[in-house]
């Protein structure tokens, strides 16, 4: 086996070496990426030198019978099935945090050793898990992981987990290592550099305050406050950035410091191209904390990952539920995130039960898989899914819903699915850029359209079983013609005729959706005004470099303008039909909408910008003794410079709500520009709306050019 496939892989090495590698787009656009998500030790076991490596021998279980020991999967693992998952269409993965983890074995109830696999409890942001590479913890199997990937044309997410170190009651007690030198521990934190609350519990899970200051299931809770911590899970992200990642999905960023994490964006964009999303756990777009959520994804340049799709996905799909529970998440979402384009969308995780444990029923995974590919946000797909990959021992949850990889089979359904709707979201600006709008529903069957500068995805999923139904008065935007299945009839699809109608709604003839189908009609535009599609980061300050994407830019270069202001040519980095790289002039702070003017002087659609006052960093503001308050009411903070609102008082406009563990003061994490003299004021917004002000003049304070900063003052009667 080995001596016939040693000469196959030399062989194909050596072609891959001849051919041009596939070029690799802008992280900044990513909504044309079709993720997927993996387990870095369930999926495929490339070297078995680093199973059980000295440092940390006994975690390693070879039986796999064990679900909370190491079972051999590794980054050379991964490196190995580039093929396959090109092959699936794939364009990221995001792989589970690869730092070096918790060493010491630490017994469950039964004696049998519990180990750190999944990669959430850090000891050294700075170096890789011996399991996964290297027993000298050094980057060489990362980096041979990410040229492998770069060269097969997908990119490289990690998972990055800056909330908290290791357990703080047991095993190592937290120990932080800095690229081998030891930092701290949690028993003997001498420095600050952990909080020291409690565990969030019970309605803590609801509360502000508690949910970024208090611990996290007994892990040691970081305080990036702490200008060394800060410094240090800065330049982790930026030695990542180094060695080529394109992305960080971000660890329970409802739980580590708000403010904090919009400098920690700020510094990766200042670093370099990248996309950011993180997990903000909540089930329902009427969590008490939604509000904050979403507030967070617009300003912070993080995006997030669905969690209230997620949960109506299962529902759907999972146990039956009706499509208008779909259909009015995204139109929840679609009003209040900024760019709802940008949300990450899954069926399932490795935090809970796998689709297949909810519902074993192909069909429906099937459906629910064509329609985060086809829906707005950027799908990601946990590994397996194309294997059907499940075990339902305990209702299928953690850890079983993280089994080993069976099978790596490019024959099944899924797996030919993904990489159709894949090469779809490539092609057909529509499913990445487009509107989304709802065609057609009832409790089995949704018509939605995707829509970009005469794009256009049609698509009609029936959940049912076993009914057939027959489709009448739909109208579309595709023009008039015979449009043939996308899909092939992989899943029961037939083609669709339109006849000629007027204001983008022609009628459909009608049609029978056969029971359990999904079909895709799609056209792609032809080119006209320059159409902005996306653009990221959506804050930066002078300097950073931001990608605009879209159609129609042409091949001369033309104009980008921030409000009236024209970008100076020299700032224009590159220039090409679909893509703009810009970097951020000299401009004052503020929101701007820019625009791109054609060579030929058509002029593009507007997309947001927010022009930061100078690189952020995280400051904690506390007043004294605020303005009296009642339930319901809040003090924010507002200033003069963007990062403050500009004196803005709306709840969306200035900084807060602050939180008041000690009432009658409140403070708050702001992230603010480096070395800037800033005046500022506290406010009450009242439950009824009405804004105070607090009396006299404006309060000053000038930011830290480096660091973390911390200023108090006394509310002004
Ligand atoms: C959320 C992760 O997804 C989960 O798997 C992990 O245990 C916790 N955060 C703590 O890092
Ligand atoms: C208006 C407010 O009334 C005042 O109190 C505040 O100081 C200024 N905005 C900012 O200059």
């Amino acid at each position: 086996m080995q001596r016939s496939f040693r000469p196959l892989l030399s062989f194909s090495l050596l072609v891959l070496t001849f051919l041009p590698a596939p070029a690799i787009s802008r992280a900044a656009d990513f909504r044309r990426e079709t993720i997927y998500q993996i387990i870095t030790d369930r999926f495929f076991d490339g070297s078995s030198a680093n199973n059980n490596p000295q440092q940390s021998s006994g975690l390693y279980d070879a039986t796999k019978s064990n679900w909370r020991a190491y079972w051999g999967g590794d980054l050379e693992g991964i490196q190995r099935k580039m093929s396959y998952l090109a092959g699936m269409g794939i364009t990221a993965i995001w792989i589970s945090p690869p730092v070096d983890n918790l060493n010491a074995n630490i017994p469950d109830g039964g004696g049998n050793p519990t180990a750190s696999y999944h990669g959430y409890q850090a000891r050294d942001f700075k170096r890789i898990e011996e399991h996964f590479g290297n027993p000298g913890n050094t980057w060489t199997e990362f980096d041979n992981l990410v040229k492998a990937a770069h060269e097969t044309g997908i990119k490289v997410i990690v998972d990055f987990a800056p909330n908290h170190s290791t357990q703080n009651n047991g095993g190592e007690f937290g120990a932080l290592y800095d690229n081998g030198e030891f930092l701290g521990n949690y028993t003997s934190d001498t420095q600050g550099y952990y909080f020291h609350n409690a565990n969030i519990s019970g309605g803590g899970w609801d509360d502000r305050y508690q949910v970024q200051y208090y611990t996290l299931f007994d892990l040691a809770d970081l305080n990036p406050l702490n200008s060394r911590i800060d410094a240090y899970l800065k330049s982790a992200a930026q030695l990542f950035q180094q060695h080529g990642v394109d992305g960080f999905r971000l660890d329970a960023v409802k739980h580590a410091n708000w403010g904090w994490e919009y400098s920690l964006a700020n510094s990766i964009y200042t670093n370099g191209d990248s996309f950011l999303f993180g997990e903000w756990y909540q089930g329902y777009v009427s969590d008490p904390l939604y509000h904050d959520s979403y507030k967070f994804a617009s300003k912070s340049g993080i995006s997030l990952l669905d969690f209230p799709l997620n949960t109506a996905i299962r529902n759907v799909f999972g146990s039956n539920g009706n499509w208008s529970e779909i259909d009015n998440v995204i139109t929840h979402e679609a009003a209040d995130f900024s760019r709802d384009d940008d949300l990450v969308t899954f069926i399932d995780n490795h935090d809970m039960a796998r689709f297949l444990s909810v519902n074993n029923n192909k069909n429906r995974l099937h459906e629910a898989l064509a329609f985060i590919q086809t829906a707005r946000g950027i799908p990601a797909i946990y590994y397996g899914t194309e294997q059907y990959l499940h075990n339902d021992t305990s209702g299928g949850t953690d850890p079983y819903n993280r089994p080993m990889m069976q099978a790596f089979d490019t024959s099944t359904t899924a797996y030919k699915l993904i990489n159709r709707l894949s090469t779809l979201r490539r092609d057909n600006p529509a499913i990445a850029y487009g509107s989304m709008g709802q065609r057609w529903i009832n409790n089995d069957v949704y018509i939605y359209e995707r829509n970009f500068a005469g794009s256009v995805v049609l698509v009609a999923i029936n959940k049912n079983e076993a009914t057939a139904y027959p489709i009448t008065a739909l109208n579309t935007s595709l023009p008039a013609g015979e449009y043939a299945d996308y899909l092939t009839g992989l899943l029961g699809g037939a083609s669709l005729t339109v006849k000629p109608g007027s204001g983008g709604n022609n009628a459909v003839t009608n049609f029978t959706l056969p029971a359990h189908s999904v079909a895709v009609w799609q056209i792609t535009g032809t080119p006209g005004a320059p159409a902005l599609g996306s653009l990221g980061p959506n804050a930066g300050q002078p300097g950073v470099k931001v990608t605009i994407a879209g159609r129609n830019f042409g091949t001369t270069k033309g104009t980008v303008k921030l409000g009236t202001t024209a970008v100076l040519p020299a700032n224009i980095d590159s220039w090409s039909p679909t893509k703009i790289v810009f970097t951020v002039p000299a401009v004052s702070n503020g929101n701007y909408n820019v625009t791109v003017n054609s060579s030929a002087g058509q002029v593009s659609n507007g997309l947001q910008f927010t022009a930061l006052t100078a690189k952020l960093i995280p400051v904690t503001l506390t007043i004294f003794n605020a303005s009296p308050t009642q339930i319901g009411d809040y003090i924010f903070l507002t200033g003069n410079t963007v990062e403050l609102g500009n004196w803005t008082t709306t709840w969306d406009g200035a900084v807060g709500p602050l939180l008041t563990p000690n009432y009658p003061n409140w403070f708050i994490c702001a992230s603010l520009p480096a070395g800037q003299t800033i005046q500022f004021k506290f406010i009450k917004i009242a439950a009824n709306g009405a804004v105070t002000w607090e009396a006299g003049s404006n309060h000053t304070y000038t930011v830290p050019q480096t660091g973390t900063g911390f200023v108090n003052a006394n509310w002004q009667y």
